[in-house]
């Protein structure tokens, strides 16, 4: 297999504020493909957001290991950050206000970073050209953000992501604020240039009708990595009952998605939330290892045991 384009290993985040000491980051792995479109999801406050700016470079982790497309986050120079976060990556922000200058047209938003980067005044003309037709706004360039629809900020914020023609683009719940047809629209796009630039999408979302599109969905649970659901090549008719189970934390039809507890390089793995709360294992569990599976008991008491 390739090189992942991004690797995360044992990511941890502490945010110190005044004397309290937040642990956004607990221990998270990740490894996605060149190419891939994948979306993450949890709760508010597991950490999305966290991983996000870390991987956009804007911010920096307190331990572990974070390379996207060979660029050690931990340990790039200032003016290695700088070119980091102008040509590998681009953000889109779920607030169209963060992510387009008011004062400026849809094509001098999408013209900014590349005069940023030295692109010549000619070339950023056309470029902004071609990305906002690829964005479907071809004649809307001379509009203002107030001007346009909440989609068609969030197009616009595209093409402003793209216009230094990153390999990654990061996208914070980009449809969040978008009725549920706009969202949908704009996922579409960014599905379309996926598979037309080859581009490696990672989005984070609330929303399971994204997650449904997407190559692979992570759910992150108190800053850990803690399942994957990966979409079948081909559907299943039925689904053994016991499998049924297992589709229970982002809730995808098991007979088009498969779900799995994601189990980290030192064997650790966090169990389904349903499982701790069906089963009393009160922070201990036994383990029978048969031929090809694991058993995860509760401990039955030694009294219990002995009558
Ligand atoms: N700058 C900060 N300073 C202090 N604590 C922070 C900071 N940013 C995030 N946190 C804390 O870190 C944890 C993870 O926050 P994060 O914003 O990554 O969550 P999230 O999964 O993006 O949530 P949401 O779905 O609400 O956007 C939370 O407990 C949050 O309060
Ligand atoms: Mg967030």
């Amino acid at each position: 297999m390739s090189e992942p384009i991004v690797l995360c290993d044992n990511l941890v985040k502490i945010y110190k504020v005044a004397d309290l000491e937040v642990v956004a980051l607990q221990g998270l792995d990740l490894e996605v493909e060149a190419g891939e479109m994948m979306a993450i999801v949890g709760a508010s406050g597991s950490g999305k957001s966290t991983l996000l700016n870390i991987l956009s470079g804007l911010d920096l982790p307190s331990a572990g290991r974070c390379i996207v497309d060979g660029y050690d986050l931990t340990r790039l120079s200032n003016a290695q950050r700088i070119h980091y976060r102008r040509f590998i990556v681009g953000q889109v922000w779920q607030q169209s206000g963060r992510n387009l200058l008011p004062e400026l047209s849809a094509a001098a938003n999408v013209e900014l970073p590349q005069m940023l980067s030295g692109v010549s005044g000619s070339q950023r003309a056309k470029r902004a050209k071609e990305l906002l037709a690829m964005v479907g706004l071809g004649d809307m360039g001379h509009k203002r953000p107030f001007q346009l629809s909440g989609g068609e900020q969030q197009r616009a914020a595209i093409a402003v992501a793209l216009a230094n023609q990153p390999k990654l683009l990061l996208a914070d719940e980009p449809t969040g604020e978008l009725d549920s047809v706009t969202a949908s629209e704009v996922l579409h796009l960014m599905r379309t240039l996926n598979q037309e630039l080859g581009l490696t999408i990672i989005t984070v979302t609330h929303d399971a009708a994204i997650a449904a599109e997407v190559d692979r969905t992570i759910a992150i649970r108190d800053g850990r990595t803690s399942t994957e659901t990966v979409r079948r090549e081909t559907a299943l008719e039925s689904v053994e009952a016991h499998m049924q189970t297992a589709s229970a934390v982002i809730g995808l039809p098991t007979e088009t998605h498969r779900e799995s507890v994601l189990i980290d390089r030192a064997g650790r793995l966090q169990l389904p939330k349903e499982a701790i709360e069906r089963i009393p294992f009160n922070g201990r569990a036994e383990v029978r290892i048969t031929d090809d599976h694991v058993e995860i008991w509760p401990l039955v008491t030694e009294t219990n045991g002995k009558n």
